[in-house]
């Protein structure tokens, strides 16, 4: 099969969102993320259970934000093409008045938007295409939400794909900083401190090779983000560690999650 090239909708290079479908069981991937998806899990054979830790995560951790901790503003950036649990379908259960601000950078997860955008009647969501890198742009374009008021900040499974941890740190302040007291951060980034050193050393030479583009932190490098923050219980763990839902099937260890997971507040 042909790849397919209109304009930036490029199906002939693999690309995380749709790499990322392919492992949780969806339907919106192509030839490329597929072949990419299973070249990273011959390396790291979990992937498939760490994607959907994952997911599994960002819905718990929403699930905190819009009830314990009271939360009706959120800014999900990274936000995969939609599935099952998305970050409004969570909030509004719980708060059917919640507003969702998406952004993604992948052409795809636009087509797919109108899924994102099922907001209630009471709630509102936006879906902005935009890149992380360009923080200063994304915070000007959030109309909805208002900045005087405590926002989630969700950065779940998307810095690791940024290699620069100086570059990250900055970007994650640059957010953190224009939101107010009350506000929470969220973030998952991938690790290979839970992994033995074999699979350590296939993880950095599938990053050598230019075959994989997930950048993992160390538990240091990942707790960075979160300074000035106060950690909700229990802190930076793997994924499926924190606060997992007693009734779940599946609980992955750390070592399959091999995802750091955490939820801060802002004084
Ligand atoms: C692994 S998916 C995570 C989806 C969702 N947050 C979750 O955890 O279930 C990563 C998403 O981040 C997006 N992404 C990667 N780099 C990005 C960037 N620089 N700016 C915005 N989005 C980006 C990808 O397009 C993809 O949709």
């Amino acid at each position: 099969m042909h790849a397919v090239t209109l304009d930036r909708f490029d199906t002939g290079t693999p690309h995380p969102a749709r790499r990322y479908n392919y492992w949780l069981g969806g339907k919106d991937n192509f030839a490329a993320d597929r072949e990419s998806g299973d070249v990273l899990a011959r390396a790291y054979p979990a992937a498939r259970i760490a994607a959907r830790a994952n997911r599994a995560f960002l819905g718990r951790a929403v699930g905190y934000l819009a009830g314990d901790a009271g939360l009706r503003q959120f800014l999900d950036i990274g936000t995969g093409l939609p599935t099952a649990d998305n970050t409004h379908e969570v909030a509004q259960r719980i708060a059917p008045d919640s507003r969702i601000v998406y952004v993604d950078n992948d052409p795809m997860v636009m087509v797919h938007a109108r899924a994102l955008l099922t907001s209630t009647a009471e709630g509102e969501t936006r879906y902005l295409e935009q890149d992380l890198r360009q923080p200063k742009s994304i915070l000007e374009s959030l109309d909805i939400l208002d900045l005087s008021r405590p926002v989630g900040l969700m950065l779940v499974a998307v810095i690791h794909f940024l290699p620069s941890q100086e570059e990250a740190r900055s970007i994650v302040s640059t957010l953190v900083d224009a939101l107010p007291s009350g506000s929470h951060l969220t973030m998952s980034c991938a690790t290979t401190d839970f992994l033995t050193p074999d699979l350590r050393a296939n993880w950095d030479e599938s990053l050598r090779s230019g075959r994989s583009d997930v950048h993992p932190r160390t538990r240091a490098e990942f707790s960075e983000f979160f300074t000035g923050l106060e950690f909700v219980s229990p802190g930076a763990v793997a994924v499926s560690e924190w606060r997992p839902d007693p009734g779940a099937e599946e609980r992955p260890g750390p070592v399959e999650a091999s995802i750091f997971g955490a939820v801060a507040r802002k004084p």
